[in-house]
């Protein structure tokens, strides 16, 4: 547990190189749930570039049975240990430190370093966890070549798997047997796996262009074998796409993965032995939903292109975190993009940045993509290094176009090959190639919270000159790359070029355009070009011209979001003040054009047809009305659901019929926008159709449409709710993953009585605290997916959260520091409810013995 003797900030600039470096490693693993012992031996050797000083090691948790320096035992005086450091003064320029230590697997709750998940042995080293396994140099500007050793019960551990290639094993007495593997590229500590136990997989093959032959090989529990053929897919599709898009190909001669049921974050990019989360790795279209398969198909991606960006060039320290996750997100992006719609993709990346990453860079966790200075690393993976890390990179793809944006990342990838780097050698590739000068751009990277950009016009029809004034409220100002559109009456292009790009470099900044002919009506920040908020006050009549005719799909959606908002938001207003706001005819007449048109992709017709969520609208609020929200979305829910009923259910109608195990991105577009139809038809609440929502429950040949019948019956008053439940659960409870979808969406259901459902529900058998999974598809569910019950104005949402906060601190201090950022943003809901959520962050600071992640949280919430 990371118990805080004394909560230690961390600074980049006080970087200093290891006074040692680690070249060989060999450990040795005799394997027991209770007492695993692990021998290492670390050829080490003083660092010439280093500080000098003595050599330090870090442990955590290690009862440490022995070491020798040189093969001579250590004895207590020749060295010191405290605050989870190992130190030896004397010690020769050139060392061999031996160390025998035991750890307790069985124990291990917080799943870092060594653990049991469901009877299986594994790891998670990243970001500081090899310090739990064995005594090391724990950090990732060191990195050696490993040969590992396991030793285990053939019967229960039939299957001993490392990283690297498997070079000898063989049978030991007593009905022990053992494996080596030796991995040739030298790496740091954080990528280091260990699997053991009995598991079946599934191999495939792969031939890269210079002629290697990869094996590969998917890692499961027998009973979910069969549904791990979607994730091969989807990792040979990663390796073909990286070799075409970036000339990678694949450096291993075995590509394992591993699924395990216990893991407190998605995936793993160990090198050559990824270990999962087995949500992204299993799926079967009776068992998991169209977002799932797409879900595995990105992650698999992710974790493979790491091999390149992360693995072969890794992070010199933990304050570079984003140089391997936004590059290696950007990368799963757009490979994402190239496999399914692209447009879709983009608007999907761009709702979860806007949702998720600007509230967190305007709260008080605000964090620069590349932080200053950090107390517990495992609160630095956030969307903001990860997905706003991603935007940095895509804005410098566009300032230097695709091919000297691959000349760039080749040269990256070669100059850096086998070393420990930071961002700024990844950006002056991008500068040296392209002979731009990206200094101004790198502040992107130093500075916290979302830009924006005003937005101010004149067009003089004379001179038919349009002038545009750019301004930016950040200091010093940012590069800002802006594509801009401008459209004429008649939706045409104005520019020559179609778009063109602006770059914004200064705090207010004139752009000037001649000879255009009509006033032009503007499409700005095209593709979401700049990770920013424009601040431009369109008409409404302007938006609908935007949402009809701008050529950008992107900002087609965009106009028709803001159109949502903005009468959602008016109706909020109207509502606080004692009146019922009017919902346009307009409105629904545009909705009732878009249900007709069946010319559009179904999945960007889909997400043209979706309101903005709580979460977004609350974002757009200075002080959050929770219920006023809720209530006029759900008031124009049920008024768009009565008003349209014809053409929904013509929709609807239209939308069936395809196969549950049809993949194609046509079919599912057809069931997303079919779900979408349906939600809307059960906001009207009539008959029919309630009648189609359980006609869809029962029959439905796939997990997407069953679920989302599922979530509308649980979020009603239906009758049949609990019979449908009962139903799913019955057919269902053999299977963890779809049990979570069974908690999730009773999570979820915005109604009285859904916090007593919760705890009830924590005393199901199937639901643990000590699964990650589990605590994230009930607690996480209802405290950041259900604001209506979360911030019931009594508090006992908050009360909920603080003491599982707590239970689970002791447990797993990741999972509970996730769960705590629910509280953490007190400031922007009016009293009573943000007094009441200051209370209980205050409760949990005063908690004895708590977690150092949990504690940077609350204390940076608070103060
Ligand atoms: N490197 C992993 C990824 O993004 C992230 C990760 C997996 C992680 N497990 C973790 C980070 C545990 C911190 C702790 O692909
Ligand atoms: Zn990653």
């Amino acid at each position: 547990m990371s118990q805080i003797a004394s909560p230690k900030t961390h600074y980049l600039k006080d970087y200093q190189p290891p006074a040692y470096l680690i070249d060989r490693v060999e450990l040795s693993f005799r394997l027991d749930e209770q007492s695993t012992q692990v021998h290492s031996v670390l050829h080490l050797r003083r660092n010439p570039q280093g500080p000098g000083g003595p050599l330090r090691l870090d442990g955590e948790g290690l009862n440490t049975l022995e070491l020798r320096l040189d093969g001579r035992p250590l004895v207590p005086g020749e060295y010191g240990m405290e605050d989870g450091q190992l130190s030896i003064e004397q010690v020769p320029q050139r060392c061999r430190l031996e160390s025998r230590v035991e750890i307790n697997p069985a124990a291990n709750t917080a799943l870092e370093g060594l653990y049991l998940s469901s009877g299986l042995f594994c790891t998670q080293c990243e970001a500081e966890g090899f310090r739990r396994i064995s005594w090391f140099i724990d950090r990732p500007d060191v990195m050696a070549c490993y040969r590992v050793r396991i030793e285990a019960e053939r019967q229960r551990y039939p299957v001993l798997l490392s990283n690297g290639n498997p070079i000898e094993q063989g049978e030991l007495a007593g009905g022990r047997h053992y494996a080596v593997w030796d991995d040739p590229f030298p790496k740091p500590c954080y990528l280091f796996a260990l699997v053991a136990g009995d598991l079946s997989h599934i191999e495939a093959s792969h031939q890269t262009p210079s002629g290697r032959r990869v094996r590969l090989r998917i890692y499961s529990e027998a009973e979910n074998i069969a549904r791990c053929q979607h994730a091969m897919d989807s990792l040979i599709k990663a390796m073909l796409w990286d070799e075409r898009t970036y000339g990678r190909e694949c450096d291993l001669d075995v590509y394992n993965i591993v699924a395990v049921n216990d893991f407190n974050m998605g995936a793993m990019e160990n090198k050559g032995l990824n270990i999962f989360n087995a949500k992204f790795v299993l799926a079967s279209p009776e068992s998991a939903t169209d977002a799932d398969f797409q879900a595995v198909e990105g992650v698999i991606a992710h974790e493979y292109f790491h091999n390149w960006s992360g693995n072969r060039v890794t992070c010199r320290d933990w304050f570079q975190l984003s140089l391997k996750e936004g590059f290696t997100v950007f990368r799963d992006q757009e490979f994402s993009a190239d496999m399914n719609s692209r447009g879709v993709k983009r608007i999907e990346d761009v709702r979860l940045l806007r949702t998720h990453q600007f509230a967190e860079d305007a709260g008080p966790m605000a964090h620069p993509v590349r932080p200053e200075s950090y107390v517990e690393i495992n609160n630095f993976y956030t969307l903001t290094v990860y997905e706003k890390g991603a935007e940095l990179v895509r804005m410098q793809a566009l300032l230097l176009g695709p091919e000297r944006f691959r000349q760039a990342t080749d040269l990256y990838f070669q100059r850096h090959d086998g070393q420990a780097v930071t961002i700024d050698d990844f950006v002056a590739c991008m500068a040296e190639v392209s002979g731009r000068d990206l200094g101004q751009f790198k502040r992107w990277y130093a500075q916290a919270g979302t830009p924006e950009v005003r937005v101010e016009a004149a067009y003089e029809p004379q001179a038919r000159r349009y002038r545009l004034r750019l301004s930016q409220d950040r200091q010093p100002p940012l590069h800002i790359p802006l594509v801009l559109g401008l459209l004429g009456p008649e939706g045409e292009e104005l520019l020559a070029e179609g778009s063109r790009l602006l770059e914004l470099t200064e705090a207010s900044q004139e752009f000037v355009f001649e000879q255009i002919a009509r006033p032009p009506l503007i499409s700005l920040n095209r593709g979401f070009s700049a990770p920013v908020k424009i601040r431009l006050d369109y008409s409404d009549e302007q938006l609908g011209r935007l949402m009809a005719q701008d050529s950008d799909g992107f900002n087609r959606w965009d106009a028709a979001q803001t159109l949502s908002q903005r009468l959602l938001l008016g109706l909020v207003a109207e509502a606080a003040a004692g009146r019922q706001g009017a919902i346009p005819a307009a409105f629904i007449q545009g909705l009732a054009d878009n249900l007709a048109d069946q010319a559009t992709d179904p999945a960007l017709l889909a997400e043209t047809l979706s309101l903005p969520s709580e979460g977004y609208l609350a974002e757009q609020m200075e002080c959050v009305d929770v219920d006023g929200i809720h209530q006029a979305r759900e008031r124009l829910r049920q008024h768009i659901g009565s008003q349209l009923h014809g053409p929904l259910l013509a929709l609807y109608e239209r939308c069936g019929g395809s196969a549950g195990a049809d993949l194609s991105p046509q079919a599912m577009g057809r069931r997303q926008l079919r779900n979408l139809t349906l939600g809307y038809l059960m906001a009207s609440q009539t008959p029919e159709a309630l009648a189609l929502c359980l006609r869809q429950f029962e029959q439905a040949d796939n997990m997407t449409e069953r679920l989302a019948a599922l979530a509308l019956l649980a979020a009603s008053d239906a009758p049949q709710r609990s019979e449908a439940l009962e139903q799913f659960q019955r057919h269902w409870q053999g299977d963890a993953l779809v049990m979570d979808k069974w908690f999730g969406v009773q999570a979820s259901a915005s109604r009285p009585e859904t916090l007593q459902q919760v705890r009830r529900l924590m005393r199901h058998p199937a639901f643990s605290l000590r699964n990650p999974n589990r605590v994230r598809a009930l607690i996480s569910t209802f405290c950041n997916a259900n604001p209506v019950c979360f911030h019931a104005a009594d508090g006992s949402g908050y009360a909920f959260c603080r003491e599982q906060v707590l239970a689970l601190d002791g447990l797993n201090p990741q999972v509970a520091a996730r769960l705590v950022r629910a509280l953490v943003r007190w400031r922007r809901y009016p009293e009573p409810r943000r007094g009441l959520m200051q209370r209980q962050l205050q409760q949990i600071l005063a908690q004895p013995g708590l977690s150092g992640d949990v504690h940077e949280l609350v204390s940076k919430g608070l103060g």
